[in-house]
């Protein structure tokens, strides 16, 4: 059984629109907002964010509000969740290839104050990398937002079934679900990287605010789990339902069996 106030608190943090659109533009909004609120203040925006088909949308409404509405990305600093290891920054599927094709090409934000885990390290650079990504974040003040889509394996960032709650950013193995989400990507599975390096699940619980993200029916089933089950490591996204500061912002087909 529940306890009702949890329940209750968990209802209200999930918003849920009839499209995709709606979705998106609410959460375009609410990073604007952050935005603007810094720039009142002369401060720094510290933004975490995801690749992925999901967040698209939001990347679109940012752009246009940059474009067309006068909004500055110059005290704007990001750190994005994940990259897959090893992947080089010039590559098609490169998540740095990603963020300059759906954002950071279209804006006014200065190159040195975009953070994306770096795919080129060797193998004994990678442990202490991850623990200056993790300084840099505290140092900025912490993350005032993060972005999250969410796997069908239940992971957050890539953080997949096994991972720790107190877990930090790290080098981790990818699960098979996750894999074959990516083999068109690829052109294969077989061609999908088996290891990634990604903010951990304490990095991302730290953030001021989140904003998790679902769209379409093929997350319907993973929401209900990540929303109304137990929480465990076997579905990473579960660990949120302990946060005040989340919000599901999902389309009508992801909250299909809520
Ligand atoms: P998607 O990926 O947005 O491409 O569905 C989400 C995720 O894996 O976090």
């Amino acid at each position: 059984m529940k306890n009702k106030v949890l329940e209750n608190s968990l209802q209200q943090a999930i918003k849920v629109y009839s499209n995709a659109d709606g979705a998106s533009l609410y959460v375009a909004d609410k990073i604007a907002q952050i935005i603007k609120r810094k720039q009142e203040l002369g401060d720094f925006a510290i933004l975490g964010l995801a690749t992925g088909s999901t967040p698209k949308g939001v990347y679109k409404e940012l752009v246009r509000l940059h474009q067309n509405e006068g909004l500055s990305f110059q005290n704007v600093v990001t750190f994005n969740l994940d990259e897959y290891y090893p992947m080089h920054p010039v590559e098609e599927q490169s998540y740095v290839t990603f963020m300059r094709q759906n954002l950071f090409n279209h804006l006014d934000i200065p190159a040195h104050q975009i953070h994306i885990p770096d795919g080129t390290l060797s193998l004994e650079g990678i442990q202490a990398y991850c623990d200056l990504y993790e300084q840099k974040i505290k140092d900025f003040g912490g993350l005032d937002m993060q972005l999250l889509g969410i796997g069908r394996s239940g992971h957050i960032g890539f953080n997949e079934p096994g991972s720790l709650k107190d877990s930090m950013t790290r080098l981790v193995n990818l699960n098979d679900i996750t894999r074959e989400d990516a083999s068109d990507d690829f052109g294969g599975k077989d061609r999908v990287p088996t290891q990634a390096i990604t903010m951990g699940i304490q990095t991302i619980m730290q953030a001021k605010q989140i904003f998790l993200l679902a769209l379409s029916e093929r997350k319907a089933a993973i929401i209900q789990q990540a929303l109304r089950g137990e929480i465990s490591a076997e579905v990473p996204a579960t660990f949120l339902q302990q946060l005040e500061h989340v919000e599901y912002i999902l389309d009508q087909k992801a909250a299909s069996l809520l």
